[in-house]
């Protein structure tokens, strides 16, 4: 029998209840006669987890004294064999309790977040090993997150997880939007299908990467965004992914059924513990409209607090960047084409001819840092101001770059000294080229550098394969070392925003100086073949539902060939591109394109100019999964409303309410898409008109296929 008896937790003969606060959600556990603990989860009278295994096959570790030697070969035996953590359990105690605080995130969509939940402590012991294991259950309104404890003092002190085996039976086959579970990437575009039916469209959206680990045609990565037959929208993610391999999921499309499939590490482990010790969370958002999904602040709660005393130094960041011109292949991150390859220390750059295409060069930086200061940004990122850059890519190269020498080209003091006299920071770039070690060792170096020149902001980067060779991007020993980067960042005053890093469950709440990660399939895609227009209706659901994206939106010349000579077209309107502020939240938001670019749309660029990039309030409007998002959000400085769409390939018109304006008149600046355009074909037609409105009034809106709009709220005076 389980136990515990309050309004929470409510006893039955073998199973326990657990309620969200409000009672809508409900968590049941069982322990079978075999000692065996499942639990299922119900909406109302709606199940929506059904019983569900909990626990862990536990492996052996190797010892050098359990090799056998034959005469020509070396047999490795496990000294100590596997063994089972999801049977033979007995319940030493449940202990109940409730949770609610508001707490105030140092940047968000909002400045005050409500923690409320009821949880359950489940104490478990196996009765014949005596092995401790305890699940925490914590059930909110908008859903349930779990999360095993292997507690001190037990015959568990050192062990190896061989998998972890925690279901997510699901009761029905759900429509779900998935990308490819893998080891080492996220830069997909996302398929819509039922569970059952994953495994025949596993190809369909397949790109390659610099570094890919596919492990299963039914394997799939979370947040894992779903849609009941009962129309209930169920996010599977987890919060709190700290010193623990990433989990994907595996799904049994025949039972609509799915468990975590952890990465594994070079010898194929899945996670190095030593007791005390705990998972991350495990969840389950559950909300009765695709709003209220985008609204769910779950994984930020079921993260730890604020971890820094002093957060004075994390600011929103609006930045410009030489960079897409690089990315489009317009300019070059290498300063030479003289080189087939560099040893850093013994290549001689001062000798080298420039090949006249590097973009991160004195006059150019200039130019953008005068751009970006006379357009109010903070900062300007600057890729490929230092050596290394002519063989980075996919050489398993250790000694990669050194993170301190600058291009003969980019007088990197000078250049600091010119960007601050206008008001600007230059972000700092670390492209490691996933050569972690050598990350490492250059780490403080590299951040003391940063000090030294006044830069505040780090962009680091992890294209190709992970070195040491064998380690995946999202093994247990990789997140461990994102996680140092960023403590370490912040005994410098300096905040991270890392791309190609495993991706975000919330931990900026605890370490708001993770002010962004890239972790998806971001813009650069746009100019690697272009991406299809719903990808930004999804990853609100999906991506953003652990932390915020470095999108780096704000294209606005869509024709790459005009200009860069490639054959990519950027799918998007320029007012598609506006309504990106706005639905993919982010403290570090990026106008993408070149000075020469927005020169030619100045207004529409002064949207870009006016969105505030931190919230006090945000109100999502509409959304339907990869078809559109509209989102009106408040700043938090000035109070202002600014409100923003993007659609999918479907044109699609709203009526915009303006209740939460508040008392009053208001000037309305509608930035829209013009009605013939396209994002295919007619990108730059856009209106643009002001009106008098108050909250009793609402403005009809069109977004044209694969376009958006975005508009700016000022108090009439
Ligand atoms: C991939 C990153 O996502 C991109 O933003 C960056 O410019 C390149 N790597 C080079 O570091
Ligand atoms: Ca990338």
């Amino acid at each position: 029998m389980l136990c515990a008896c309050t309004r929470e937790v409510q006893k039955f003969d073998d199973v326990a209840v657990l309620a969200s606060p409000d009672g809508q959600i409900n968590v049941s556990l069982t322990l079978s006669p075999q000692g065996t603990l499942r639990y299922s989860v119900d909406y109302g009278a709606t199940p929506v987890v059904l019983p569900s295994l909990l626990g862990f096959d536990m492996r052996g570790t190797v010892k050098a004294e359990e090799f056998e030697y034959g005469t020509t070969d070396v047999t490795k035996r496990d000294s100590r064999p596997g063994f089972s953590m999801h049977d033979d359990f007995e319940v030493l105690g449940c202990t109940p309790s409730s949770f609610d605080e508001t707490w105030s995130p140092v940047w968000g969509e909002e400045s005050q977040i409500r923690n409320h939940y009821n949880e359950l402590l489940v104490e478990l012991r196996q009765k014949e090993s005596g092995r401790l294991m305890n699940v925490r259950f914590r059930a909110f309104d908008d859903g349930v997150g779990f999360r095993y404890e292997f507690p001190d003092k037990q015959p568990l002190v050192y062990f190896v997880i061989k998998e972890e085996l925690t279901e997510f039976a699901m009761a029905s086959d759900n429509n779900a939007w998935w990308i490819p579970g893998d080891y080492d990437t996220q830069e997909y575009e996302y398929t819509e299908c039922r569970l059952s039916e994953i495994k025949d469209h596993f190809w369909d959206k397949m790109r390659s990467n610099s570094s890919q680990t596919l492990f299963s045609t039914e394997g799939v990565q979370t947040a894992l965004l779903m849609k009941t037959p009962e129309d209930l929208y169920v996010t599977v993610h987890e919060a709190a992914l700290v010193d623990y391999p990433c989990a994907s999921l595996l799904v049994d499309g025949d039972n609509h059924s799915m468990r975590i499939w952890l990465t594994p590490d070079a010898e194929g482990w899945k996670g190095n513990l030593q007791t005390p010790a705990k998972t991350p969370w495990r969840t389950v958002q559950i909300t009765p409209t695709a709003e209220k999904m985008l609204a769910s602040r779950l994984v930020l709660n079921l993260n730890e607090p604020c971890a820094y005393d002093d957060v004075s130094w994390i600011h929103p960041v609006k930045y410009m960047g030489v960079w897409w011109e690089m990315i489009s292949n317009y300019g070059s991150w290498n300063y030479t084409d003289d080189f087939q390859s560099v040893k850093l220390g013994e290549t001689d750059y001062s000798t080298a001819k420039p090949n006249g295409r590097h973009s991160g060069n004195n006059d150019r930086v200039r130019y953008y840092i005068d751009f970006a200061s006379e357009h109010g940004f903070d900062a300007l990122l600057v890729e490929g101001w230092n050596i290394g850059w002519e063989d980075w890519a996919n050489c398993d190269k250790d000694y990669v770059f050194d993170f301190q020498t600058p291009y003969p080209d980019f007088d990197i003091e000078a250049l600091n000294d010119y960007a601050h006299s206008k008001g600007i920071r230059l972000v700092m770039h670390h492209e490691t080229s996933s050569s972690v070690r050598n990350y490492e060792r250059h780490l403080e170096d590299a951040y003391n550098l940063m000090n030294k020149y006044g830069y505040d902001a780090v962009k680091s980067g992890y294209v190709g394969d992970i070195l040491p060779q064998g380690m995946h991007h999202y093994s247990q020993w990789t997140n461990n070392h994102y996680l140092y980067c960023i403590t370490e960042a912040a005994k410098h005053h300096i905040m991270v925003n890392a791309h190609e890093a495993v991706r975000p469950t919330g931990l900026c709440r605890t370490y708001p100086n993770l002010i962004g990660n890239e972790s998806a399939m971001g813009t650069e895609y746009q100019a690697f073949g272009g991406i299809t227009p719903g990808h930004t209706a999804i990853l609100p659901f999906t991506r953003l539902n652990g932390g915020p994206m470095d999108y780096t939106p704000g294209i606005f010349e869509q024709n790459l060939k005009e200009w860069a000579g490639n054959d990519s077209h950027v799918n998007s309107t320029i007012c598609g591109q506006l309504g990106l502020y706005l639905t993919m939240y982010s403290p570090l938001q990026m106008a993408a394109d070149t000075p020469e670019h927005y020169s030619e749309h100045l207004d529409a660029f002064k949207f870009i100019e006016d969105v505030a990039i931190d919230w006090s309030e945000s109100r999502y409007l509409f959304a339907e999964p990869m078809q559109y998002v509209v989102v009106a959000r408040r700043a938090k400085d000035n109070g202002q409303w600014f409100c923003g769409g993007v659609t999918d390939e479907e044109a699609r018109e709203f009526d915009i309410p303006l209740d939460y304006l508040g008392e009053g008149n208001f000037e309305a600046t509608l930035y829209a898409d013009a009605p013939d355009a396209d994002c295919f074909t007619n990108e730059k037609a856009y209106n643009i008109s002001t009106i008098k409105v108050t909250s009793t009034d609402t403005i009809h809106v069109r977004m044209a296929p694969g376009g958006g709009f975005a508009i700016s709220f000022k108090p009439c005076k």
